[in-house]
């Protein structure tokens, strides 16, 4: 039985990623993430709580925001929040290589701010907690869960999702490796499944089938296409974008 990423959760399965105790690369996130996903993983900690308290204890010193007027324009509240509604900010957004504008609360996530924000539904809501990976995207080159991270510790960075893939009419060769292996059944976890094998292809992993199942170790399919993605992946990760 292979295990899931997140501590004492056993995918049943058969085929699926299995994660080892210590990958040689971290899957998702740097390391205040990964410190993140730990407290979480300590079941003590809600994503919420999480959220709320980066927002307090830095992520708004360390942008600045906390200088910013409290009569900031913007939605009063951001979709699925609760708790009485926070002065939405101004953030610049660096998303396939477009600069986008927008007004958040500060404890919206990169995935919210993807989806309902800016319209760019590639990114799938699966768990919402960190687990599934469904939400992948790239930062800075590297596969971050979007659902886990806050949308205004991204300013800067040049982030990269599903849509920012293929160029024009030409899709990304894993895409293309996707689609020649079948490497999805419903689909929902093959935009997650495709930018972090994108990411994976750009990491020191070996070349076996058992690295590809580690290295990818953080997302899941509940389709259980496991040996096509593995295929998929293993036929994309050397083709040139
Ligand atoms: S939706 Fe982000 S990991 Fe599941
Ligand atoms: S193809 Fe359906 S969840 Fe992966």
């Amino acid at each position: 039985m292979a295990r899931s990423p997140l501590k004492g959760v056993e995918d049943s399965r058969p085929g699926g990623f299995a994660c080892m105790s210590d990958p040689k690369q971290p899957p998702h996130g740097d390391g205040a993430e990964r410190e993140a996903l730990s407290a979480l993983d300590d079941g003590k900690t809600t994503r919420r709580e999480f959220v709320g308290t980066a927002v307090v204890g830095g992520a708004l010193l360390a942008t600045g925001l906390l200088s910013l007027p409290a009569n900031a324009k913007g939605s009063a509240k951001a979709p699925g929040l609760e708790g009485p509604p926070v002065a939405p900010v101004p953030l610049r957004l660096q998303i396939n290589g477009k600069e986008h504008a927008l007004e958040v609360e500060p404890r919206v996530t990169l995935l919210d701010a993807l989806r309902e924000n800016l319209g760019l539904t590639g990114s799938k809501k699966g768990c919402d907690l960190g687990q599934c990976g469904a939400c992948t995207v790239l930062v800075e080159g590297r596969r971050v869960n979007s659902c886990l991270t806050l949308a205004v510790m991204q300013q800067g960075k040049q982030i990269t999702t599903i849509e920012g893939l293929a160029q024009g009419d030409a899709l990304h060769p894993m895409q293309q490796s996707f689609l020649a292996h079948d490497g999805f059944q419903c689909g929902y976890c093959t935009p997650g499944q495709i930018m972090s094998a994108v990411g994976f292809s750009r990491e020191p992993w070996g070349q076996t089938d058992a690295d590809i199942r580690e290295g990818m170790c953080g997302n899941i399919c509940r389709c259980g296409a496991y040996p096509h993605i593995v295929a998929a992946v293993r036929d994309g990760r050397g083709k040139k974008a």
